[in-house]
């Protein structure tokens, strides 16, 4: 048995105190608005009990689905680096970047040096999306749809060429009998975000998965604990969010919270035992859902 967690949208805090300088561009924005809100909505006292009751169930692997900063300003990256480094090394944990970690031009490189460790492909690749990873029967496979957007917009992009290599990748893994994990930070079902927050190029992503088909499909973003799906070749493939990783009980978005996936291959695909568990005003983390997925395999 594999054990995997999911967690995703850290915007871990406190922001490092920034220059007027670099608040230039849309960062004024996000600063004001991390001020007004994101300030009291994410708290350290979750991201504290978030790590403790990871580290109790003993994951396999953790794989963090972006959005892990605020506006990117330098100092974020610290934070979340020492964050990642909680978690465990790159052997154990696997990150792609949200449209936050690539908040204007140039951040979506800087986030990739960064957080290198978490994000380079088995063959060594620094470059490139979707990296694949592989772990026993699970592979991990890793695109970005981060980019930087213009004001009051937080879409992300799904381009040709990451089609392409991802076609390649499951198509290949596929024909291995690997469990193939694909993570992507916007969802990439139609319809799942305003349109301001949409996935463009998404249709690329659903016809790759149409075709060579994917066990699951982790994401975040929406920092909703959603159950969605996409058509594949063999039957519809789960699509999973979940809710953001720091978010404080008693706010008016879902609490915090990670998806627990126990995979085991049986003769006929992967049987995934799915729980969720969430922050309660108690402070401590606890299953609120569980369901099986029995995946037909590729
Ligand atoms: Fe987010
Ligand atoms: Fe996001």
């Amino acid at each position: 048995m594999f054990r995997l967690i999911h967690i995703s949208d850290l915007h871990l805090g406190p922001l490092p105190a920034a220059r007027i300088r670099d608040l230039a561009s849309k960062r004024i924005l996000g600063y004001v608005n991390w001020r007004r809100n994101r300030s009291r909505a994410f708290g350290d006292d979750v991201e504290a009990a978030l790590i403790a009751a990871i580290a109790a169930e003993r994951p396999d692997h953790v794989v963090v689905t972006g959005d892990l900063v605020n506006i990117a300003l330098a100092g974020e990256y610290a934070t979340a680096s020492a964050f990642l480094g909680l978690l465990g090394s790159g052997d154990v944990v696997s990150a792609i970047p949200g449209n936050h970690d690539a908040y204007v031009p140039g951040a979506a490189r800087r986030a990739r040096k960064a957080w290198a460790t978490y994000m380079t492909a088995d063959t060594g690749e620094p470059t490139g999306w979707p990296y694949v990873r592989r772990r026993g029967d699970i592979a991990i496979v890793g695109a970005s749809s981060a980019v930087a957007s213009g004001p009051f917009m937080a879409t992300g992009t799904f381009s040709e060429e990451q089609e392409e290599r991802l076609a390649i990748a499951l198509d290949k893994l596929g024909r291995a009998g690997l469990c193939r994990v694909v993570l992507i930070h916007h969802p990439p079902v139609k319809g799942a975000t305003a349109w301001h927050k949409r996935l463009s190029g998404a249709s690329r992503f659903r016809k790759v998965i149409a075709r060579y088909g994917a066990e699951l499909i982790l994401h975040g973003h929406t920092h909703q604990p959603t159950r969605l799906s996409l058509a594949g070749p063999k039957g519809n493939v789960p699509v999973i969010g979940v809710s953001a990783a720091t978010q404080r009980p008693d706010g008016e978005h879902p609490a915090a919270g990670f998806n627990l996936f126990d995979i085991e291959k049986i003769d006929a695909g992967f049987q995934i035992w799915h729980r969720l568990m969430q922050v309660t005003p108690g402070g401590a983390f606890a299953e609120t859902r569980s369901e099986e997925i029995v995946s037909p395999g590729p």
